[in-house]
């Protein structure tokens, strides 16, 4: 629904008429705002969002890439603040719920369609999530003392991602991107909060300024040893698992709740649908690191094509 064109307001139509612009992947045109694109009607709630949200010095904000494993994220980052009220795993709401309604995107659902939200049942500390580059964070973020969880995910496997992504939102009478276009878009920095290399970076930096402020994880790791990184969330966010909890073994089973052969296989996940309209089964497609299958045999020298001071130390480390 994010992604639709119409009905847009007058003063954001006279904003986009401003801006540079170019082919989108799913509707018609990306525009650039501050840097990156996004399509017409998330602009509405990147622009809100950054009059209105007014962050406390206790929210945790999620923020990704699309497709780098957010809902992932939002399930784990949910699980970890709420265990106390929920401390049996085999009634919890991640069970009937999906990630992305229990952990709301500011800017896309939020104060999306301009929409100034009254956010006063959240209890604190408070969970979203949000796809803004750093640069475009509503002030009130960079300013107070709330804590930032970045997931990063290595470009290949998001570029894939993102890929089928699109073509599953894309009206079926426009036929599915070619891969070939959208893959040279992809290096241009022209994707959805793109260019990738820049939103990464902008965190990263910060992280490495600010490590109390901003958590910088990649997908990968988590993937290899999710318990490490479950403790290393819960301490960042203000609530490390105590050796009670560990000897109980809470961090493992809140790791299999969270995990991608548990969610993708639950009924809600299933069939159900967001608000927003996309269906629940959208976000879980294989959740591996696939990308040297995927690019080894024959395009691995895309590894090598980067712009200049782009990351291309950190992605040949990664
Ligand atoms: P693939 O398309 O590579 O399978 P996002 O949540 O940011 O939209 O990202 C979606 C990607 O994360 C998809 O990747 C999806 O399969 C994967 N994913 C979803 N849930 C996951 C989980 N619990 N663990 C690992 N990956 C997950």
């Amino acid at each position: 629904k994010y992604l639709q064109e119409d009905d847009l307001t007058q003063e954001c139509k006279e904003l986009l008429s401003c801006l540079p612009r170019e082919k989108g992947w799913v509707v018609s045109h990306f525009y650039q705002y501050q840097g990156f694109w996004h399509s017409s009607r998330q602009l509405q709630g990147v622009i809100a969002c950054q009059q209105h949200f007014q962050a406390q010095d206790t929210d945790i904000l999620l923020v990704t890439t699309p497709k780098s494993g957010t809902t992932w994220l939002k399930a784990i980052l949910f699980a970890i603040k709420n265990r106390t009220h929920y401390p049996d795993m085999n009634r919890h709401p991640l069970l009937a719920n999906n990630p992305h309604d229990l952990v709301p995107f500011l800017e896309l659902k939020l104060y999306v369609d301009k929409q100034v939200p009254n956010l006063t049942f959240f209890t604190s500390p408070r969970l979203f999530a949000t796809h803004l580059p750093f640069s475009s964070l509503p002030k009130s973020v960079t300013c107070s003392a709330s804590k930032l969880v970045y997931l990063c995910r290595n470009p290949m496997d998001t570029f894939v991602s993102l890929h089928h992504f699109a073509n599953k939102l894309r009206p079926p009478s426009l036929g599915p991107n070619i891969l070939e276009d959208v893959f040279d878009m992809f290096c241009r920095g022209v994707c959805l909060y793109g260019p990738f290399w820049d939103h990464v970076l902008g965190y990263w930096k910060e992280s490495l300024e600010k490590p109390q402020k901003v958590l910088f994880l990649k997908y990968e790791e988590m993937k290899e040893e999710p318990t490490i990184h479950l403790k290393r969330l819960a301490e960042f966010m203000g609530c490390p698992f105590s050796q009670e909890e560990e000897t109980l073994g809470v961090v493992d089973e809140m790791s299999r709740l969270c995990s991608f052969d548990n969610l993708s296989s639950l009924e809600v996940n299933k069939n159900g649908k967001l608000s927003s309209g996309e269906e629940n089964k959208a976000f879980f497609r294989r959740g591996v690191i696939a990308w040297q299958q995927h690019f080894q045999a024959q395009d691995i020298d895309i590894l090598l094509v980067t712009t200049p001071k782009s990351g291309t130390t950190w992605l040949k480390a990664i």
